[in-house]
């Protein structure tokens, strides 16, 4: 018999169209997922006409690099390629039935993007949100369907990396939950269902370690040495070069909840704060591909 609150794929509804709230990097990786698992329309959105443009121009830009590598047929790469649109007008969402944000870590913004969205999408349509570390039952907290709210978490690259977290909020309704799983298991993920807690399950570690070497490089261990040092642990990626890939303002965020959910367990790095604060996306630079400390980082740090 199935515990109480587990997921139930009999009860998920069909999803015809896609909608992606973000055109930057992590909502173009969704969309690209979205478009050729599900095989459905997918139509991206951000606040502005070259937003939307630069998104749909990475996806398709992903779909030749496919293509080069054999890894698509022509005809293939073309029909997945018109079935990702953008629109700066959400109107476009109107026939969707699952919506995905990935926009900035801040929980108000979210929770206004959902409130609108409200207005527009169907009332049995899926939100679902990327988020980190948010509360996604906060998220839903004021909507006027806050059943149809779920968390559907993402580890970048999206399209290698084979987790999907997927987190029941207090209010998520089995129809919800069931379509989450039936929707992970078309993209082909390895999906688990969290419970709605600061960070989830992944970031709560990941966050703790990358915490933890950031803090190592703020009592004086240079970058380079850092990096060099935690290869004795079999890591896939150095930490400072992981923390480029999750996004330096991602990963601040993330231990900035962190810190406000149990402060004597998580800090905030001085070093990646000042970084962030000074606009760096990046710790290296990679002159030959070669990863070199940018000298402005170094003299932050
Ligand atoms: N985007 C898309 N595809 C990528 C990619 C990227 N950024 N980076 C690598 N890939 C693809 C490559 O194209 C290659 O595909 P192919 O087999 O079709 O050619 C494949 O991944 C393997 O790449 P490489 O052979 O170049 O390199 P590696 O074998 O070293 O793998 C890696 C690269 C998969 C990125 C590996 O280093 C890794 O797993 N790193 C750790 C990543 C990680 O921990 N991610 C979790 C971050 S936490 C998070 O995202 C959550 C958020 O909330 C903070």
């Amino acid at each position: 018999k199935r515990p109480a609150g587990a997921p139930d794929k009999s009860l998920a509804r069909p999803v015809t169209k896609v909608g992606v709230v973000g055109a930057g990097l992590m909502a173009g990786q969704l969309a690209l997922l979205f478009a050729r698992r599900l095989e459905v329309p997918v139509v991206l959105t951000d606040l502005d006409q070259e937003r939307v443009d630069r998104g749909v121009g990475y996806v398709h830009g992903e779909i030749d690099k496919l293509l080069g590598k054999g890894r698509l047929r022509p005809d293939k790469a073309n029909q997945l390629k018109a079935l990702v649109t953008g629109s700066v007008d959400k109107g476009a969402f109107a026939d969707a039935d699952f919506v995905i944000e990935a926009v900035f870590e801040e929980l108000q913004l979210k929770k206004t993007i959902f409130a609108d969205l409200e207005k527009i999408i169907r009332p049995d349509a899926v939100l679902a949100t990327n988020t980190s570390s948010l509360s996604v039952t906060e998220m839903a907290a004021d909507l006027e369907h806050p059943e149809r709210v779920v968390g559907f978490h993402f580890f970048n690259p999206v399209a290698v990396l084979p987790l999907l977290e997927i987190i029941r909020a207090d209010r998520t309704d089995d129809a919800t939950l069931g379509t989450a799983f039936a929707v992970g298991k078309t993209l082909k993920k390895s999906c688990v269902l969290v419970k709605d807690a600061p960070a989830f399950v992944v970031n709560r570690l990941l966050t703790r370690f990358l915490g933890e070497v950031s803090a190592a490089v703020d009592e004086g261990t240079p970058i380079p040495v850092a990096d060099k040092a935690l290869s004795a642990l079999g890591l896939p990626m150095p930490p400072f070069v992981l923390l480029q890939l999750v996004g330096l303002p991602v990963a601040l965020h993330v231990a900035e909840t962190m810190n406000r959910a149990y402060p004597d367990r998580f800090a905030v790095s001085e070093n990646l704060a000042k970084v962030v604060a000074a606009g760096k996306t990046s710790f290296y630079l990679w002159p030959d591909g070669k990863p070199v400390v940018d000298p402005e980082v170094e003299a932050l740090v």
